[in-house]
């Protein structure tokens, strides 16, 4: 039998991530919206069936806005809420966004209790929190979507600074969504290669700085709404190493409960994703300056989340 996948909110992203796990032949697709949207959504789901021939693929993609039909799935992944606009702050999104993922904390709590579940929705850090406080889900089975992405950025930028390829840049990024993320170029390698030994620290200055704003970046050129390629991919990465116990080490927001120091907060460490979810915790030994950034962003996420608290009291 076929995996399923529940795809919870059908716009930009939700649309993308039908298309790549149809694609992937990841297994059925079922995406999710509200009564308003849902023909829009259920037309979607059509014109990906009518791709099907020529993409190459098996899937049974369909539309609803009843939560009985994400029953069985596998695994879901969340993108229902607001993106930001031009001007606005991720964290800007919380009043409106912790209303849509409440109830969808409670639409799959109800129907897809055994789901793998990856949360894309901003403000991130907080609203995975939300999420698995909301379902009570063991922490292994929830996941946010973002160090994944900011270390895409992030790759993605030396490879245009340095005129390498893509592919041969390893590295990772802590802490929360936001602008004080932690890049961390004392580890990050070319070919193996310290990237210290490769780039002078002006160059390394930049690339940091432009992946701490590289959502921001994106939103100022559209005008309207958020990226949505880039973070797609990052959540079907995440969601492939799980269907196929591939044990991929992706930052994702994970519950710490110890780690870095962070206690009961979701935030992006080095996580083992499997068959089992997020399975371990990998703990990196900081150097005193990287601990200091990563303090800041600790707080940057606590204070979102004592907001959230405040919110659901
Ligand atoms: N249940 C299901 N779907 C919902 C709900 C809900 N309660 N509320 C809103 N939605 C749907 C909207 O109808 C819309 O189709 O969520 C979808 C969101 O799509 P877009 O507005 O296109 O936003 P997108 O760019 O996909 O970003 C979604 O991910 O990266 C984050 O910041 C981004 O919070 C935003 C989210």
């Amino acid at each position: 039998m076929r995996k399923k996948i529940a795809l919870i909110g059908g716009g930009q992203i939700g649309q993308i991530l039908a298309m790549l796990a149809a694609q992937k032949e990841m297994g059925d697709i079922v995406v999710l919206d509200i009564p308003d949207y849902v023909n829009p959504v259920k037309g979607k789901a059509l014109d990906l069936m009518e791709m099907a021939p020529h993409g190459n693929y098996d899937a049974n993609i369909t539309g609803t806005s009843d939560y009985k039909d994400i029953q069985g799935s596998d695994v879901v992944i969340i993108t229902a809420g607001k993106p930001r606009q031009a001007g606005m702050t991720r964290e800007d999104l919380l009043s409106t966004n912790i209303k849509i993922i409440s109830a969808v904390a409670n639409g799959i709590k109800e129907n897809a209790p055994d789901a793998f579940c990856i949360v894309l929705t901003n403000p991130l850090d907080a609203m995975v929190y939300t999420f698995h406080k909301i379902t009570g889900f063991p922490k292994s089975q929830v996941i946010g979507m973002a160090g994944t992405l900011d270390t895409a950025r992030y790759r993605a930028f030396l490879s245009m600074e340095l005129g390498v390829s893509v592919a041969d840049i390893a590295g990772t990024v802590l802490g929360g969504h936001g602008p004080t993320m932690v890049p961390l170029p004392r580890l990050t390698t070319i070919g193996g290669v310290p990237l210290t030994e490769v780039a002078n620290q002006d160059l390394i200055d930049r690339v940091v700085e432009r992946t701490r704003k590289a959502g921001t970046e994106i939103v100022t050129l559209f005008g309207k709404g958020s990226a949505f390629f880039s973070p797609a991919w990052s959540a079907i990465v995440i969601a492939e190493s799980y269907l196929k116990d591939k044990r991929r080490v992706l930052p994702c927001a994970t519950l710490c409960e110890g780690e870095y120091g962070i206690n009961g907060l979701f935030i992006g460490v080095p996580c083992l994703i499997s068959a089992k979810g997020m399975e371990k915790i990998f703990e990196i030994k900081l150097t005193d300056e990287e601990k200091e950034r990563l303090g800041a962003t600790k707080a940057a996420v606590q204070k979102t989340v004592d907001e959230c608290d405040t919110f659901m009291s």
